[in-house]
């Protein structure tokens, strides 16, 4: 099988990967199919909606599927769909209760591309209860977990410490950036997400920490978010 463009995986996720033969490949094809439909809902969604759910995020949610879904044998097919189409919702309204919308949106797109139906209803299910309005009793497939998984992996490391200035940093504290990065943390279904990801999750928080810690000492006001107005005036 090609296995292109798979230097984030370990050696023995690279070959766990080859040994799963024909059923890793069928993802593959679902690529640039699955881009295509996503560019046309990226280019008629408002800036607000696109910030932060952008191909850029839905790729990397991808990735971090990918390894997991290689590492614990889910359905990769199932998981580049629901990767690729999981923030259709959001697209159109920017709201923390869009997982539903997702679904519903990405319904026809699944009809249009031919994806196989057998496999429809779970990667539906999956998008379906990725917002954090669902509880992990809800995430009761592999691939719904997963994709939880991967997605809240976004706050984690060098992209986490981006998302957070980007989206969070102008109207909220410091303190809430840790706190809100803790919950994340431990909201995670999977212990495998943990191991995966625990350096990332270290980095975010020493990030958020050290800057905490920086702005008590120079900067004279007892709010720490002051120092993020005052940057981003
Ligand atoms: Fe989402
Ligand atoms: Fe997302």
């Amino acid at each position: 099988m090609a296995v292109r463009g798979l230097g984030y995986l370990t050696l023995r996720q690279k070959s766990t990967l080859i040994k799963m033969g024909s059923q890793s490949n069928n993802w593959e094809k679902w690529i640039p199919i699955l881009e295509a439909e996503i560019v046309k809902s990226l280019s008629k969604a408002r800036k607000a909606n696109r910030q932060g759910h952008g191909l850029d995020h839905l790729r990397r949610v991808w990735r971090t599927c990918l390894q997991l879904g290689t590492q614990l044998e889910a359905d990769l097919e199932i998981l580049v769909a629901a990767a690729y189409l999981h923030d259709l919702g959001i697209l159109q309204k920017l709201s923390p209760k869009h997982g539903m919308l997702s679904a519903e949106l990405a319904k026809p797109v699944l009809d249009r591309i031919g994806f196989p139906e057998a496999k429809k209803a779970r990667t539906l299910h999956a998008i379906g209860v990725h917002d954090i309005t669902f509880s992990n009793r809800n995430r009761d497939t592999l691939e719904s977990k997963i994709l939880y998984d991967a997605d809240k992996s976004e706050s984690l490391g060098v992209i986490g410490v981006l998302r957070y200035i980007v989206i969070l940093y102008h109207r909220k504290s410091i303190d809430y950036i840790l706190q809100d990065l803790e919950k994340r943390w431990q909201g995670l279904c999977l212990a495998e997400t943990k191991a995966l990801k625990k350096s990332d999750y270290e980095y975010t928080r020493h990030y958020f920490q050290e800057l905490n810690q920086l702005s008590e000492k120079t900067f004279p006001l007892s709010d720490a978010s002051a120092l993020t107005k005052h940057y981003l005036k």
